[in-house]
């Protein structure tokens, strides 16, 4: 069998950086990947339990693949991620789908080569073709030193702390990722060291509530710090925070770290304190508010994105009323806009006041309205300034511009300069000025 492979990748910036993983196991011991999923002979589709109908799309894909896996049996056909570590997912595919050759969760990713092999091995044995199940219930030791292929050369994620004790009352990670573990700081650092030297610029730490990382002697502020010694690394940040573990310390490392861009993603999920209570956020209206004024008064112009909730169970006209204020009263530079929907095992699922589907998606029109309006004036108030973009790439609409971010995380586009090749200017820091602030993006030139 040719020895190729492809990801598909449904989830969040964990769940992504779970595939870059698998991708350098899969590159270490002699595997090539390929860009179209019709090229490749062993296929990973790296699942997410949150993200909006990730579930059909899922079993959609799985559905296409199962022509293509009749025509073609030494495909090999792997399912991981968040969906995984749900015990009526894979007895469902076991049932429905049982020609998926490999399922593993997102406990056991380093053992990805090892069911791989004894897949092939047990091929090659002759008779009959023995799948491979392996889901870990619970968390083991936490892996160090696995290689990762990463999606750009000068940026990367770093993984701080796994898993997330808030149980919020809607959300399935809790059950799906495990109790939070923090990584050794010793061993960040050391990873951090290397991809500094590998020519990486800026590195995202990861978690799903990365301030409340705890290391040996080593807070999250602390590792922040560090991290920004370390020479050739030029930005910092990292995703996601919870509000109710925003400290004081961490508002100060805005202040005094430079390396730290100014730029958060802080959930809020809702506006009025009623609903907050009833997802067990832990934080009141007015406490996420003032964290907001000290994160700007450390960090004057940060920029700030959220994930909002619409029509948790009980959410009334009003509550909604009350999101609706708060993302004025924020003024969001973006927000990831979420439909609540029902997640089996969490408490909200049980919840008897459900939100019909036609005011859900009603609210979430008007929601989505106010909150591009929003990113939009947010973005034309960039037209005229000159910023400073870490270019990433050739931009995805057109070949000869390219694309970065600006430290507040901003994506912009140019036109490369004549007779320069693109791929040379990767993981530069340039001056553009902004032409065009749009929704989603910036346009700009490239200042001489
Ligand atoms: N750990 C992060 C985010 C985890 S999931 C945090 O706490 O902020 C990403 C987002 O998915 C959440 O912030 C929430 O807005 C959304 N989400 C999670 N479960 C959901 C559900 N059942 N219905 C709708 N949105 C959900
Ligand atoms: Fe889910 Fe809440 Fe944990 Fe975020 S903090 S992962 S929303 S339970
Ligand atoms: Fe989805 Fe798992 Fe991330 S459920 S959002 S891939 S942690």
């Amino acid at each position: 069998m040719e020895k190729t492979f492809h990801i598909t990748t449904f989830g969040c910036q964990m769940n992504e950086h779970d595939s870059e993983i698998m991708a350098g196991m899969l590159s270490d011991i002699g595997y090539t990947e390929k860009e179209n999923r019709d090229d490749a002979k062993v296929l990973i589709i790296n699942t997410c339990s949150v993200r909006e109908n990730a579930d059909k799309r899922f079993f959609g894909t799985l559905g296409q693949l199962k022509r293509r896996k009749e025509r073609e049996p030494d495909l090999i056909v792997c399912v991981s991620g968040c969906m995984m570590q749900q015990k009526q997912i894979t007895d469902t595919i076991n049932e429905k789908y049982p020609w998926v050759d490999i399922i593993f969760g997102t406990n056991n990713i380093h053992r990805l080569p090892h069911l791989i092999h004894d897949l092939i091995a047990s091929r090659q044995e002759g008779g009959e073709e023995k799948k491979e199940r392996e889901v870990w219930d619970e968390a083991g030791a936490i892996v160090e030193g696995l290689p990762a292929k990463r999606l750009y050369r000068s940026k990367a994620l770093v993984n701080i702390m796994y898993g997330c004790n808030n149980f919020c009352t809607y959300c399935i990670v809790p059950y799906t990722r495990g109790r939070e573990r923090s990584r050794d700081p010793e061993e960040i650092l050391k990873e951090v060291c290397r991809l500094a030297q590998d020519g990486v610029k800026e590195i995202m730490f990861l978690g799903q509530n990365v301030n409340s990382y705890a290391g040996e002697n080593c807070s999250f502020a602390e590792l922040i710090k560090r991290a920004a010694a370390v020479d050739g690394i030029e930005r910092i940040r990292f995703m996601t925070s919870h509000p109710k573990d925003i400290s004081d310390e961490l508002i100060d490392t805005f202040r005094t770290c430079d390396k730290l861009c100014n730029n958060i993603h802080l959930p809020v999920q809702a506006g009025s304190d009623r609903i907050l209570k009833r997802m067990n956020r832990k934080y009141t209206r007015a406490q996420y508010l003032e964290r907001i004024r000290k994160l700007r008064e450390a960090a004057p112009g940060i920029t700030i994105s959220t994930d909002i909730i619409v029509g948790f169970p009980g959410e009334t006209e009003e509550d909604f009323a009350d999101t609706l204020s708060l993302v004025e009263e924020v003024g969001y530079d973006s927000a990831f806009t979420f439909l609540y929907s029902k997640r089996n095992e969490t408490p909200a699922a049980d919840y008897a006041e459900q939100v019909p589907e036609d005011v859900k998606h009603e609210r979430f029109g008007r929601l989505v309205d106010l909150v591009n309006r929003i990113s939009a004036e947010k973005n034309k108030a960039y037209e005229g300034r000159t910023v400073k973009v870490l270019v990433e790439g050739a931009s995805k609409n057109k070949k000869t511009a390219l694309s970065g971010r600006t430290e507040g995380f901003k994506l912009v586009n140019f036109d490369a300069p004549e007779g320069i090749d693109p791929q040379e200017m990767e993981g530069k820091t340039v001056d553009v000025k902004i032409t065009r602030g749009k929704t989603f993006s910036l346009e700009g030139e490239l200042e001489k």
